[in-house]
């Protein structure tokens, strides 16, 4: 913990000198700010969170859970993203109860020219959150909020190659990720399921399928502010 206070602190002022750049003039694209194009697909941590095949079935809105948590983001150089994310987040005045949210969306980004990101996903991403505490401690909601990213950043790191920084709307770094692959490893990037249908969304105690342990319904995706409002313990 000690160490990741440590790593807030360093990616805090990197994350202010991004902000200075969003701010106050336009991206220069160079070697200083980004080492190589942010085209591919890049894994934070222990890189077991990936985009495309094997992490999300959005035809039935389920997930393989990867062995350890982390986040991991592609991008086509031809204007789409993806994005597996993994967490568990805690919660300062309730500490043993760990919220675990796994999400996965993808849709259209552009690289906008005071050097922030602007993502808006398609209709099918989705994310299963679980939190032991909550009256419905285990359920599946669409998730389709767009994102905005403050800035980014491309350093070269001497033992693991191109290393990509991107902060959040309010500047809040996420986890640096590597890239793990230069050629995007993305399922297609079109609507992968039909969202006119209700969403069907699981309660805890559900084992199997029966009637009174389902509920129809849709839910917007809260979960970007839930992630980001509590301490990432990537
Ligand atoms: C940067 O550009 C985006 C897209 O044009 C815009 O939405 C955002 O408000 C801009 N940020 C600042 C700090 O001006
Ligand atoms: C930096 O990023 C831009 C936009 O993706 C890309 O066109 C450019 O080639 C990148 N720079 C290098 C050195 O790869
Ligand atoms: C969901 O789809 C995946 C991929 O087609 C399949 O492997 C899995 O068994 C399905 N799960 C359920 C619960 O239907
Ligand atoms: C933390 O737990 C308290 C008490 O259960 C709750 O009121 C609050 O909304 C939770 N905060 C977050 C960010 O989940």
């Amino acid at each position: 913990m000690l160490f990741s206070s440590i790593l807030t602190v360093v990616f805090a002022s990197l994350a202010r000198t991004t902000l200075a750049q969003d701010q106050f003039g336009n991206i220069v694209y160079d070697a200083i700010h980004n080492a190589t194009a942010i085209t591919g697909t890049w894994s934070s941590g222990s890189k077991a969170v990936r985009t495309g095949q094997g992490f999300a079935n959005p035809a039935n809105m389920t997930f393989n859970y990867p062995k350890t948590t982390g986040i991991s983001y592609s991008f086509t150089d031809d204007g789409f993203y993806e994005i597996s994310r993994y967490r568990f987040n805690s919660n300062g005045s309730e500490p043993t109860c760990i919220t675990g949210v796994i999400a996965w969306s993808h849709g259209k980004y552009t690289l906008n020219a005071n050097g922030s990101i602007s993502m808006s996903p398609f209709e099918d991403g989705f994310q299963q959150v679980q939190d032991p505490c909550a009256a419905i401690s285990n359920f599946i909601e669409p998730f389709t909020t767009p994102e905005y990213y403050k800035g980014w950043r491309i350093f070269m790191d001497a033992s693991q190659g191109p290393k990509l920084h991107m902060f959040q709307f309010d500047g809040t770094p996420l986890a640096p990720m590597f890239q793990v692959s230069v050629t995007p490893n993305m399922l297609p990037t079109q609507l992968l399921r039909n969202t006119d249908e209700p969403v069907i969304q699981r309660r805890s105690s559900a084992q199997g399928t029966s009637g009174s342990q389902w509920k129809a319904g849709v839910v917007a995706g809260a979960g970007l502010a839930l992630i980001s409002s509590t301490i990432s313990m990537l």
